[in-house]
């Protein structure tokens, strides 16, 4: 069996899956992360790869940039390979002075410009929000590492449009505590919720808003390495 998206067989995906935008970024987490990594998919470039941490079975699939791209691939790891965690692991831009440059922002919940949620909820306003077990192991599992950055709690604004005409509309969201902008983490946690199971979004800051800082692309190596490590232990504990 495969997907439209997905070529893997039943089975060939483990229920714990880390799940970041970029598909060369898939294939860096399993080579760099995962004992054993067998590629299970290729379908349009989006890598995906099962292998093991620490004994545990997890898979790693690209999502795509924005909602429309990693729903597909959400949908279809819930609904067709039984998957139970989704931990995304993805970048952002900061929002606030609050957060700086390279800082892991751990979302409790997500905001967003996107009618995704209002065609599905025809209108109304419905709160996306993370697993709250796997919050607090990824959480946990921060504390007892020593880590570049500093890690923090609070909202993602998952925006539409990476280059946006009206940045000011990003103000709202702001003034109401939303810390980075990134493009999934809104539909991944309305689609986990709907299918009962597991997600949690983990984001490292790789431009700012408000200094117009970014990173190298070694330094996102570097901090993305631990962003991976506070997944898999939240995932696996
Ligand atoms: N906007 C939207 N998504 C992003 C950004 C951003 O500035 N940085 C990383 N992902």
């Amino acid at each position: 069996m495969s997907t439209p998206h997905i070529a893997a067989a039943p089975g060939e995906i483990a229920p714990i899956v880390l799940f970041p935008g970029d598909p060369l970024r898939a294939k860096w987490i399993a080579e760099t992360f995962l004992d054993d990594a067998v590629l299970y998919s290729q379908t349009r470039g989006m890598l995906g790869f099962t292998g093991t941490w620490q004994g545990h079975r997890v898979s790693v699939q690209g999502s795509g940039m924005g909602q429309p791209s990693m729903s597909i691939y959400a949908n279809e790891l819930f609904d067709q390979y039984d998957v139970q965690t989704v931990v995304r692991v993805g970048s952002c831009g900061g929002l606030t002075e609050r957060v700086g440059m390279r800082d892991i922002i751990i979302a409790n919940g997500a905001c967003t410009d996107s009618g995704i949620n209002r065609v599905r909820f025809q209108g109304l306003d419905y709160a996306p929000v993370a697993d709250f077990g796997l919050l607090r192991a990824a959480v946990e599992a921060s504390e007892t590492m020593s880590l570049a950055s500093a890690v923090h709690v609070g909202l993602l604004f998952s925006s539409d449009q990476f280059y946006t005409t009206r940045p000011e509309l990003n103000d709202p969201f702001i003034a109401h505590g939303a810390l980075g902008v990134e493009m999934e983490t809104s539909a991944l946690y309305t689609l986990a919720a709907y299918r009962q199971r597991r997600a949690l979004s983990i984001c490292t800051v790789s431009d700012h808003l408000v200094t117009h800082e970014a990173t190298t692309a070694q330094e996102r190596e570097q901090t993305f390495g631990d962003m991976i490590e506070i997944a898999l232990r939240a995932a696996t504990a």
